[in-house]
């Protein structure tokens, strides 16, 4: 089988590629700038123009689909580019296209989530075999929210949200397995082992880096820390992953101490 990987130079893109040379398939993968690698094929494609994109899929069975631009230009990419993705994947008699959504896409009110519910339908109503996983926050992106949010001093934020951290590695797995079991046609959710509030994870995260950082609570108002607190993030399917958020922190922190 010959798989295409898009967004295969991300968070997610790079174990997708490492499971999938394990298991011997043929990759080739995509990104805005060209790379060499001895062991993937690389070419150029870009989601936000087309440049690229028919060319990508000439003579692959299925297509990974990971790309994705959260903060700048969504809809071009996310939405016109899967749909320029689908066409061409059509036009290649491509059998099978994944695409990577995440969990509460179509319950919280975060305008790039609105983004990727709609490229869910793009997939969705296209005439490529389809399935979409949908997986919950990776840890490194709750990892980097936390660094961000902490910039001015204490760490700020909502203490009653509720997250389940999923490790891409695991996201990877099941990516792989969906390629082999077939199209769903159909959408499946895959989440971390524990789901952990805002302020457990803010405290882990603070000892894991051997920080004095305080807490500075803030309620987010609305609908939005309404679904947040509520649990709009998470999900109970079944299987999860295994890997935890202490984990993650003691893989990227452990003894280090680095604030
Ligand atoms: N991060 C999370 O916590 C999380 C959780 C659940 C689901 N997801 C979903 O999982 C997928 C992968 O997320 P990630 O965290 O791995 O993202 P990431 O690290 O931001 O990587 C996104 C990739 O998209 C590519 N990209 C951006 N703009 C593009 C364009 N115009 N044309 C073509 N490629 C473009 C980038 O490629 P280059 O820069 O190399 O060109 C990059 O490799 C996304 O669909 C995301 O919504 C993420």
């Amino acid at each position: 089988m010959k798989v295409l990987v898009t967004g295969a130079g991300g968070h997610l893109g790079r174990p997708t590629l490492a499971r999938l040379r394990e298991d011997e398939v043929d990759v080739r993968a995509t990104g805005r700038r060209a790379r060499q690698d001895s062991d993937v094929e690389w070419v150029v494609a870009d989601l936000a123009t087309g440049d690229g994109v028919a060319e990508a899929v000439v003579g692959v069975d299925a297509v990974l689909h990971l790309a994705s631009s959260p903060r700048s230009r969504t809809h071009q990419v996310d939405v016109l580019g899967t749909r320029r993705l689908v066409v061409a994947a059509a036009a290649a008699g491509v059998q099978h296209l994944v695409y990577v959504s995440i969990v509460g896409v179509d319950r919280v009110p975060i305008p790039y989530y609105r983004h990727k519910l709609a490229a869910e339908q793009v997939v969705a109503a296209g005439p490529v075999p389809w399935s979409v996983l949908r997986a919950t926050q990776f840890p490194q992106f709750l990892d980097d929210l936390l660094a961000s949010s902490s910039r001015l001093g204490p760490v700020i934020g909502d203490r009653a949200v509720l997250a389940q951290p999923v490790d891409p590695g695991e996201v990877a797995a099941r990516l792989a397995a969906r390629l082999v079991a077939g199209p769903l046609g159909g959408i499946e959710e895959y989440g971390g082992p524990q789901v952990l509030r805002f302020d457990e994870a803010v405290r882990a995260w603070r000892e894991a880096r051997g920080s004095r950082r305080p807490l500075l609570p803030v309620r987010i108002p609305g609908r939005l820390g309404r679904e947040l607190r509520a649990g709009g993030l998470l999900t109970d399917a079944l299987p999860r992953g295994v890997r935890t958020w202490a984990d993650h922190l003691a893989d990227t922190y452990g003894g280090t101490g680095r604030k």
